[in-house]
Formats: structure tokens, sequence, C-alpha cells
């Protein structure tokens, strides 16, 4: 197992679009163990594997407070089946977009389709921060962030401070601490 760099925005290849998993075998568990590694490490409660690199559907996830036993969830080839015509608005940040949150509306409830590290399918109704985290999830594999759906002047405010700040080869948190 082993903690890797995630990736941070302005990175190119968070843009890309993930491919399927074809077969869930060893290569896969291992992929998910240094997931769980990281994400467990940054610390955050979601991660999917293009930002660490791996343009692989997979995503890692642990919805548990803090106080709380972990309870660490993985989705490979995750899919929303359905989603709901209600929507809720959460608070979301992104490990690849360091200390920046912002309110994204998105549909309240979701059916996902997934299989698990048995290769086994799996089909269940999610609500409340599991949807939100999940389609925010299916979103990276598909090359699309969160500060996609928020005003076009927040994202190209933030887009412009990540980028400033990759420039200048310190973390854009450190520019804001400054
Ligand atoms: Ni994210």
């Amino acid at each position: 197992m082993a903690v890797r760099d995630i990736l941070i925005l302005p990175d190119k290849r968070l843009r890309l679009e993930s491919k399927p998993v074809a077969k869930v075998d060893a290569a896969t568990r291992k992929l998910v163990e240094d997931m769980f590694e990281t994400m467990y490490d940054a610390p955050g409660i979601g991660l999917a594997a293009i930002q660490i690199g791996e343009p692989k559907r997979i995503v890692t996830m642990d919805l548990a407070k803090k106080d709380e036993p972990r309870e660490p969830q993985v989705f490979i080839n995750p899919e929303l089946v359905s989603t709901s015509g209600d929507k809720n608005i959460h608070e979301e940040g992104c490990l690849s977009i360091p200390e920046y949150y912002e309110e994204v509306e998105r549909p309240a409830r979701v059916l996902v389709r997934y299989l698990d590290l048995d290769g086994k399918l799996h089909e269940i109704e999610a609500e409340g921060l599991l949807a939100t985290c999940i389609q925010h999830e299916i979103d990276h594999l598909n090359g699309v962030l969160f500060i996609d759906h928020i005003s076009k002047l927040k994202r190209d405010r933030v887009i412009k401070k990540f980028t400033k700040a990759a420039k200048l080869g310190k973390p854009a948190i450190k520019s804001t601490a400054d």
C-alpha cells in the first residue's frame, strides 16, 4: 500500500474520461488499497482513481463521522441509473481543489449501479450526503469537477487562483493564507 500524490487543479488529467474496469482483479484491489490510504491520509471522504492519475472508473468513499468506526465503501464502474426531480443543495469540496468550498445543487436522490471488489453487481438508492458524494465522484470519472456546477464567475476565479499557484510552484492554499 502507498499514499499517492493527488492531482491538483488545473492538472489536465482531471479532465480525462476514465475507462471502465474490464475485470476486477488483483491489480484493481491493489489500486483500491492505495486509494483508501491516500484518501484517509488527506483526509477526505471520497476519491476517484483519476485523482491519483489512474483513469479507471473506481471510487472510494467513507462517510463515517470522525468519532465513528471507519466505513470504507468501493464503487467500481458506478452508473447513475436514475435521478430524482427534486434537488438538494450541499456545500462541496474536493481533494483536487484544496480548501475551496461552494454550494452545489444536485438531484436529492439517485439510483446507483456498481460492482464491488468481488465483481458482484449492486444497486443502491442514495440520498443526503451519500447522494451528493457519489454524484461528485461519478463526475470525476467523466472529467467533470464540482466547480463546473457553480457560476462561471466563481469558477473562473478559482481556476485563475490555482493556475497562478501552480505556476509559482506552491499550493494555492498557502497563497490565501499569506
Ligand atoms: Ni472531488
